[in-house]
């Protein structure tokens, strides 16, 4: 088998680059070790960038986010048991962010490339990578229980933070920055409406909650736990007592049916640079936020636009200088949201080895940042999504 571009991950870095190629003529072939049925429903993000909003649209599978996502004008951080709302769109000259799950976002992509014709194979698990400082470097993959290779000209490496192509570079041409957090978030989605409109995120003296949803009848809701937490101690009852204690005495929380429930690590991660030779790392491949910044999917989105264009110019101009400078461009955005999802992370988790000063300093900084317009700016423009870097 031999392609323009073999993408190793069907997640949103591998679909959306995926569409973007095809759009303008480049081959490609997207190998994927999951199931469909698993892909679609593997519950993770579900907030939208305006950026990332624009990009479905412009790719043509906007029509059931204008339909169903939820535009969002502003946030509230609650501390002391008082919420302060950020007026997200006023502070960033209209911009907006839209709930519609990276479930959705998926369910749409794989549709429109399987509407398509595209050459799209689920349950293929790419296993090795081969010559990858070659012109011709090639995926060996395993399908039907019978192994094969791709051959290609580039390999994305779009398979998320546990996949193969990342450790594929050997390790003396990587450098690694990374921060584990002393705790992790329990998710719950419920079929109850959201407690609010908007988003609430607290900081509380038991930890760090947030009050998010999926559609006017299904929320999404998180609580701050131990990072190494066992599902299994946390039933259902004791999830919204511990929700109802955070949000305190804010509308009453209405409760529904658990219909999903995991423990998320919290963690920050870039590998450097993003490409080794002919393999381009994009998305959690290459980099993990805390969600607490809402960037991962939002920051995945932003790696392949870059990268979709350095191959565009490649195959039309039979030039690598763009592919040349995709490392460095995605970078300068990485370490901006890694920036923004440290700084929301360490000001609203309860950490349990703050001494009473620094306590004091996380609520006068919250104090601050929702008092001030310069506070709130600063904040709302980082959430809304910061502008792309130029190729
Ligand atoms: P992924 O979505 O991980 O996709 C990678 C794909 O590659 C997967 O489909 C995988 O099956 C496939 N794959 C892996 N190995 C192979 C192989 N060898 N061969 C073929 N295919 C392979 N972000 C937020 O902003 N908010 C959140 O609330 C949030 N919650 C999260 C919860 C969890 C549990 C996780 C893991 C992440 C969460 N994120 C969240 C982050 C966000 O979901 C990711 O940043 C986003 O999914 C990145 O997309 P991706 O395409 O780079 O990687
Ligand atoms: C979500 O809706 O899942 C969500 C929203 C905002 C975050 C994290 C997760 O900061």
């Amino acid at each position: 088998m031999r392609t323009q571009v073999g993408i190793v991950g069907a997640g949103p870095a591998g679909l959306l680059l995926a569409h973007l190629l095809d759009r303008a003529g480049v081959d490609c072939v997207v190998l994927e070790s999951r199931s469909r049925e698993y892909c679609e429903e593997r519950q993770r993000a579900g907030l939208l960038e305006q950026g990332t909003v624009d990009l479905l649209n412009d790719l043509g599978v906007g029509a059931r986010l204008a339909r169903e996502g939820l535009v969002h004008h502003g946030l509230a951080l609650r501390f002391e048991g008082v919420s302060h709302r950020i007026p997200l769109s006023e502070l960033t000259g209209g911009k907006s962010v839209v709930i519609y799950g990276q479930t959705e976002v998926v369910k749409d992509l794989i549709a429109a490339r399987l509407a398509a014709g595209r050459d799209f194979r689920f349950e293929a698990e790419a296993v090795a990578l081969e010559g990858l400082d070659t012109a011709t470097p090639a995926i060996r993959f395993r399908e039907h229980g019978r192994e094969q290779t791709l051959t290609c000209d580039f390999v994305a490496g779009c398979d998320g933070f546990h996949g193969i192509c990342r450790p594929a570079i050997p390790e003396a041409k990587l450098t690694i920055y990374d921060r584990d957090y002393p705790f992790g978030w329990i998710g719950i989605l419920s079929d109850s409406p959201p407690v609010s409109d908007e988003l609430i995120y607290v900081n509380h003296d038991r930890g760090f909650a947030l009050f998010t949803m999926r559609t006017p009848h299904v929320s999404r809701l998180y609580l701050q736990c131990e990072a190494d937490e066992d599902i299994a101690n946390w039933p259902d009852e004791r999830i919204w007592d511990e929700l109802r204690r955070r949000l305190g005495d804010a509308p009453e929380l209405p409760q529904g049916a658990v219909t999903q429930k995991n423990v998320t690590p919290m963690r920050s991660f870039v590998a450097a640079p993003m490409r080794h030779g002919a393999l381009f790392l994009a998305g959690d491949a290459a980099h993990i936020v805390p969600p607490t910044g809402v960037k991962g999917l939002n920051l995945a989105a932003a790696d392949v636009r870059v990268l979709a264009r350095a191959l565009i110019a490649f195959y039309a101009e039979r030039s690598p200088r763009l592919l040349d400078r995709y490392s460095d461009v995605c970078l300068k955005r990485v370490w901006k949201a890694q920036r923004f999802s440290w700084w929301m992370t360490s000001m609203l988790h309860r950490f349990d080895n703050h001494t009473p000063f620094e306590r004091r300093m996380q609520l006068a900084e919250l104090d601050y940042i929702t008092g001030s317009r310069a506070g709130m700016t600063t904040l709302a423009e980082n959430y809304v999504g910061l502008p792309f870097e130029d190729l």
